[in-house]
Parts: structure tokens; sequence; C-alpha cells
């Protein structure tokens, strides 16, 4: 089978290889996957730079996808064969990703993907819609409460935005263009600020007539610090997944204590197993109702992998990067 694969971590151009290896078979648990459309994250070209130990001697790389099964292990019923799957966090502490034309994986991570949706839309929605949901409901419901998402057109903002709405919430999203502004309220978002022009926490605080926000999902939690502690409710929560402007940030810990604020720091990997199943159980019940939307801003053929990572890591894409890897839609 064809496959991309790295020995050792570096830049995409000097690791990554694309070949033949023999096609793998799936141990007790687990499920293998005919791959049709592999999903890119930014944890993906972290990982194969270094940020992670290797872990074993060959990585294929990519944690999201979709395809269809084709192979079931012990212990798993043979009636999933067949089944059209999306996949999320399938390469987490194992080699096998999804940047390859099979893949085995265990077989609660492969979900269910409605008929209504294709293999490369499923591809975007594993860690990004994960993400999202952990985010918004890890402290309880969000009906008829206002919540930020920070960085609304970013691939699990732009999931965030939507699940919010679903869930009964209104909406602020930041963004930095009116491009991803017009994205932003395309997914739901009731307001809109560009987080780089003016105040932004006084046009956050005026779109909510001075109230503040209950919820923060945030892209970016010691970056936006000022910003959160201004606009938060008293008993309001930061649910951040990323902290890349300010990875140690110094708090302002007497105003998030007179706030009461709840930080949640928030790692899909190592998230409870019941969060997972919810997430993922509220995902296929929206994809279902064709109430998702899916943005893909660049498709690459297996083959160029390196350039699909070299997009990833240049922060120009706006929406979701697929691998295509089969020959199907
Ligand atoms: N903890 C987890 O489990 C988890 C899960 C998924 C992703 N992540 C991490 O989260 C980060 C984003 O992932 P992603 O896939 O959503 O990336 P993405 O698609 O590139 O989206 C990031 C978005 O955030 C915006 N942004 C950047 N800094 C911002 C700030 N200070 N305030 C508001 N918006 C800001 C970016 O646009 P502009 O620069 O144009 O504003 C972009 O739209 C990555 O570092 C990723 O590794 C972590």
């Amino acid at each position: 089978m064809r496959a991309a694969w790295y020995e050792k971590n570096g830049p995409a151009a000097e690791v990554l290889r694309v070949g033949e290896m023999p096609v793998p078979e799936p141990g007790a648990g687990e499920v293998r996957v005919r791959v049709i459309s592999s999903g890119l994250n930014p944890t993906d070209v972290k990982s194969r730079a270094g940020s992670r130990p290797m872990g074993y001697p060959r990585v294929v790389p990519h944690q999201d996808g979709a395809g269809v099964i084709d192979k079931v292990g012990q212990g798993v019923p043979a009636s999933r064969v067949g089944e059209r799957v999306w996949l999320y966090i399938v390469q987490w502490q194992r080699a096998w990703g999804t940047a390859a034309e099979f893949t085995v994986v265990p077989a609660r991570l492969a979900v269910r993907l409605p008929a209504n949706t294709t293999f490369a839309e499923g591809a975007c929605l594993g860690i990004p819609a994960v993400t999202a949901h952990r985010c918004l409901f890890a402290d309880g419901p969000i009906d008829g409460q206002t919540v930020l998402v920070t960085g609304g057109a970013g691939a699990v903002g732009h999931y965030a935005v939507q699940l919010a709405k679903w869930a009964g919430a209104t909406v602020i999203a930041t963004v930095s263009s009116d491009e991803k502004a017009a994205l932003a309220v395309a997914a739901g978002a009731d307001h809109t600020v560009n987080y780089k022009i003016g105040d932004t926490a006084a046009q956050i605080l005026e779109c909510t007539g001075g109230a503040g926000v209950d919820r923060i999902v945030d892209v970016d939690f010691g970056a936006n610090l000022p910003v959160s502690a201004r606009v938060l409710k008293t008993n309001g929560a930061i649910a951040s997944y990323a902290s890349t402007g300010a990875p140690e940030p110094a708090l302002p810990f007497y105003a998030l204590m007179a706030k009461n604020v709840t930080m949640r720091p928030v790692l899909i990997y190592t998230m409870p197993d019941r969060a997972k199943d919810d997430a993922t159980r509220d995902i296929i019940g929206l994809v279902e109702a064709g109430r998702l939307m899916h943005v893909i801003g660049a498709r690459f053929p297996l083959d160029r992998i390196v350039e699909a990572h070299q997009a990833q890591e240049s922060g120009k894409v706006t929406g979701n990067i697929v691998v295509d890897v089969g020959g199907l839609k």
C-alpha cells in the first residue's frame, strides 16, 4: 500500500517519505480502515518536527481521517466491516496514523460517518470538533449564556461557534480580518470583533451591553488573558486549548479570584473517555442533521504531503487541510 512516514523528527521536506508499506493487520479491539481522506492538524506537524519524542522507529503521521472499515480484530463485531467512519486522535501514542491507504486504530476511535457527509469533510471533524465540544461543555450547559470564541474562523474555533449556537448560546467570535468575520458569521456567530484593531475588550463588552461573557473558548490563553480577565463575568470559565503566544503567562490571580474564574486547560488526548463519547455522539447527530459546515482550506494528494505540512506550518490556510489518500470522494 502507499503510505507516508517519518523515521526521525525534523523539517517536513527532510524527514517525510512516501512509498510502499505492507498492509497492517488489526489487533484485538482494533479495526482496519481503508483511508480515503487524512485530516491534518497543527499537532501533526509539531509532532513530526519534534515536540514529542518519536516513540516508534517509524511513524505514519496524522491523527484524523475518514474511510471505510475493511477488517476487524478480535472482539470487534464483524458487522462493522463496510462501515463509513471518521477517525480522531488515532496516532496518539501509536505508530499508525491516517497518511496511508490502510491504517489500524482502536475501534472506539472509528466513529460512524453519516452518508450525507463526504470523506474529506469527515476528515475535518476529529480533533477540531471534539476539542471544541470539550471546551464548550466541560463546565456545564451553555443554553442562554454568552460564549466568546477567540479565533472564530480557526479549525477548532469554527466548530466551536457552530456547536455553541446549536446549544443555545449567544456567540461572539474574535477574528483578524473581514474574510474571517464572514466565516464566523456563516457558522452562526451573533457578533464578531477584530481583535487586531482597537480595544478588543471594550468591543466585546459592547456586544454584551456591558454584561460580559459567561464562557470563553480560547485559542491562546496567555496572549488573550488581559482581555479575558476584563470581559469574563463573575463565575465565568475560560477553556483554553492552546497558549502559543505566552506558554507560561503571569496570572492576574486576584482579579481572577475576585470573579471566581474557572480556568480549564483542555487537551483532547487525555480528556475523559466519557467526554469523548459525549462529543462524538453530539457531533454525529449534528452531521446527520446537516447542521455542521466544514471549511476545507486546502487539499493535497498523499504524494504531496510535504507541501501539506508546509501549508499547515505557514499559518496561511484558513480552514482544515485534507490529504487525499484513496480514490473515493
Ligand atoms: N489542546 C488541544 O487538545 C488542541 C486541540 C486542537 C488544537 N490545538 C492547538 O490549538 C491551536 C489552534 O489549532 P487550530 O487547528 O484551530 O488552528 P487554526 O485553524 O490555524 O486556527 C487558529 C485560529 O486562531 C486565530 N488566532 C491566533 N491567535 C489568536 C488570538 N490571540 N486571538 C484570537 N484568535 C487568534 C488564527 O487566526 P489569526 O492569526 O488570523 O487571528 C486562526 O484563525 C494550535 O496551536 C493547535 O496545536 C490544541
